[in-house]
């Protein structure tokens, strides 16, 4: 089959990969028919390289219909519609019972120290082939696969794989309400999606990003945007909450953020260097790359709740404690625990008037063979790329 696959950094090439097979009794086989580009396959393109193997199918925003079940599912068939999670998890374990999935015992990568399995997402999560393919192998399919009806588009359910979870997570970790304000750093699928779930639910939101097209995207939709160099953004947040700062910050952006000397020069140093010691260079070194996290901490009120959404790599990155413990912040994070918040969505998604625009939320609907140019410019936000899903 074609496939997406990692070759080397910011390389991304469309090649022949062996199909996927039944390999585990638990795992069903599906042909995909969405599949969406995201935010954390940038980290993978970029500087999460060291974790990466030429050739790993990337992807992990999945929807298709099951082509092979194995002989332990018994929930699923052939035919069937369904919309994968990125993460791989059991449905019955310690964790996964409290709504943790993204911890899942049984899934959990222990050979690198970190949690549940990822689809295409590097050594660090497993290598497990992703869904940016003709077909996907789905373990613990069983309990992870969520199943949809057959009347509406892909648009309405492919989102459940991740970028509705995790902007839904986001918001709730923010623990803003209804009349609260709400910032979001970064205005990416992510952050925009927060957004969009929040100001649904009569939180107003205040959107932070330096991408001209995604400020006003968020705009039109009734977001008070600000730009991140040609505002003062702090100040402005302030004069917004009568002096007080944002009941809740979702920092939608990671540790690629736009005005941290970091990732670049850290990349660049990692990538001199043998693959050993560039992924030491990669986890642990301490360097600045923390300019989102840092400015939502700025942006949010005393005894208010900073919500990471983007994802951070790092074991020594300095963080202001003094300003965190005097001023009562509270910090939630991780990974989104798809499945925790899939009933509280698939109402939402299927809705009649669409009122999270779903349906107009991709900006690029590419075939898979044009990944490459897809990538590079989803990267460098060019020609209005803004959320990609591919038709394979
Ligand atoms: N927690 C999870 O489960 C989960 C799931 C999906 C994605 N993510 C992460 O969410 C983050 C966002 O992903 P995305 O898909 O929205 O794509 P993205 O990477 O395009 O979004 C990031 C946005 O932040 C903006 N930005 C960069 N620097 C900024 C700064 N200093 N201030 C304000 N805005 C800035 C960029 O212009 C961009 O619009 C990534 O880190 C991704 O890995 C996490
Ligand atoms: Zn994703
Ligand atoms: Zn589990």
């Amino acid at each position: 089959m074609r496939a997406v696959t990692w070759q080397g950094r910011r390389d991304v090439q469309v090649t022949d990969v062996p199909d996927p097979r039944i390999e585990d009794p638990t795992d069903v086989v599906l042909k995909v028919s969405s599949t969406g580009l995201c935010g954390s396959d940038l980290h993978l393109y970029e500087v999460m390289g060291p974790f990466m193997h030429a050739g790993d199918v990337l992807g992990h925003e999945t929807m298709g219909e099951v082509v092979e079940v194995g002989p332990g599912v018994s929930r699923l068939s052939v035919g069937d519609r369904v919309v994968v999670p990125f993460q791989i998890s059991c449905g019955d374990c310690f964790m996964c019972r409290r709504g943790l999935q993204t911890q899942c015992e049984t899934t959990q990568v222990r050979s690198s120290g970190m949690g549940a399995a990822l689809f295409g997402y590097s050594e660090l999560y497993g290598r497990v082939p992703g869904g940016q393919a003709e077909y996907l192998r789905v373990p613990h399919a069983d309990y992870g696969a969520i199943t949809v009806g057959p009347d509406l588009p892909d648009e309405r359910y492919v989102y459940l794989s991740d970028v509705l979870p995790t902007a839904w997570q986001g918001v709730q970790y923010a623990d803003v309400h209804e009349g609260d304000t709400l910032v979001v750093v970064g205005l990416g699928p992510i952050g925009d999606m927060a957004a969009r779930l929040a100001l649904h639910h009569g939180v107003r939101v205040i959107g932070v990003d330096l991408v001209p097209e995604r400020l006003e995207r968020a705009r039109a939709r009734g977001v008070e945007v600000l730009h991140v160099e040609h505002d003062d953004v702090a100040a402005a947040v302030l004069e917004a909450t009568s002096g007080r700062g944002a009941d809740g910050v979702v920092d939608a952006v990671g540790m690629e953020a736009h005005g941290s000397p970091g990732p670049s020069a850290l990349q660049k140093a990692a990538g001199l260097l043998p693959d050993g010691l560039a992924k030491q260079v990669m986890t642990s070194a301490s360097v600045d790359r923390l300019a989102a996290l840092h400015l939502a901490t700025q942006l949010v009120r005393r005894g208010g709740t900073v919500s990471l959404s983007g994802v951070y790599t790092g074991t020594h990155d300095p963080m202001p404690m003094q300003q965190l413990f005097d001023r009562q912040v509270t910090l939630r994070m991780g990974q989104a625990n798809v499945k925790r918040w899939v009933d509280d969505l698939l109402p939402l998604a299927e809705r009649s008037d669409d009122p999270l625009g779903l349906e107009d939320f991709a900006t690029h609907r590419p075939s898979l063979e044009d990944a490459p140019e897809a990538y590079s410019a989803f990267q460098k936000k060019q020609d209005g790329t803004v959320k990609v899903v591919f038709k394979p």
